[in-house]
């Protein structure tokens, strides 16, 4: 009975351990994209939506994993924390760690036209209060889209004083990185890597940023701004 005991204690405690070493090996995934890969088509087609989500986004994951066994925290800590701590790290966690929140969030802050609804009262009062106008925070985040120079991201955040603010990164920086010169909560984002559009629209990411304007998910939107909201 002892004997059976101490097997039983053993098995339990291998499998404890094989299941913390798999765990620690890969905890980021790749979740399935919110929706089918032609849904946002004609504005971003289907064959980009493929290799965006399943080539590029998938690399990040897996470099992401590969950062693991260096900085083993990375297991045990929400993607948003690793963000707020990212002058700890080396250089393949900034833009892998980055590359796996800001995509992940992409795909969800957009819906095939039609079904992405609309800022709530109080997100369009705040955007009102910020901007003038729903149309002038257009103009300033295509603006940035527009001007950042190379690859990078065009962010809506709320700022520390709950003010809506439009800025943009270089690479696959966030505003939730300790390590940007404009910090807050990200509510809205737009991939301006070529990566993201060239297919469809080569050089001309005006005409990109401007058609993504259908696509955008207010339900998710206005959800990340009330949560956002002190
Ligand atoms: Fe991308």
């Amino acid at each position: 009975m002892i004997v059976k005991t101490a097997k039983s204690l053993l098995v339990a405690t291998l499998i404890t351990l094989v299941a913390a070493a798999t765990v620690s090996a890969e905890p980021f995934t790749l979740a399935p994209l919110p929706y089918a890969a032609d849904a946002l088509a004609p504005v971003i087609d289907k064959e980009t939506m493929q290799i965006h989500h399943g080539k590029h986004h998938q690399a990040y994951v897996n470099n992401l994993n590969g950062q693991v066994a260096t900085f083993p925290d990375l297991a045990q800590l929400p993607l948003e924390a690793i963000m707020s701590r990212m002058s700890r790290y080396n250089d393949a966690v900034r833009n892998n760690a980055g590359g796996h929140y800001n995509h992940q969030l992409f795909w969800q802050i957009m819906a095939p036209a039609g079904q992405g609804g609309e800022p709530s009262v109080e997100l369009h009062a705040a955007i009102k209060r910020d901007f003038g106008s729903l149309v002038a925070l257009q103009n300033a985040f295509n603006q940035a889209a527009a001007t950042r120079f190379g690859s990078g991201w065009a962010w809506l955040i709320l700022d520390e004083n709950n003010k809506l603010v439009v800025t943009s990164t270089a690479n696959q920086d966030n505003p939730l990185m300790d390590v940007v010169e404009v910090q807050g909560t990200p509510i809205l984002a737009l991939d301006v890597w070529e990566h993201a559009y060239y297919l469809q629209y080569q050089n001309k990411r005006g005409d990109y940023a401007t058609a993504w304007w259908k696509l955008v998910n207010w339900h998710k939107v206005n959800e990340l701004h009330r949560s956002a909201t002190n």
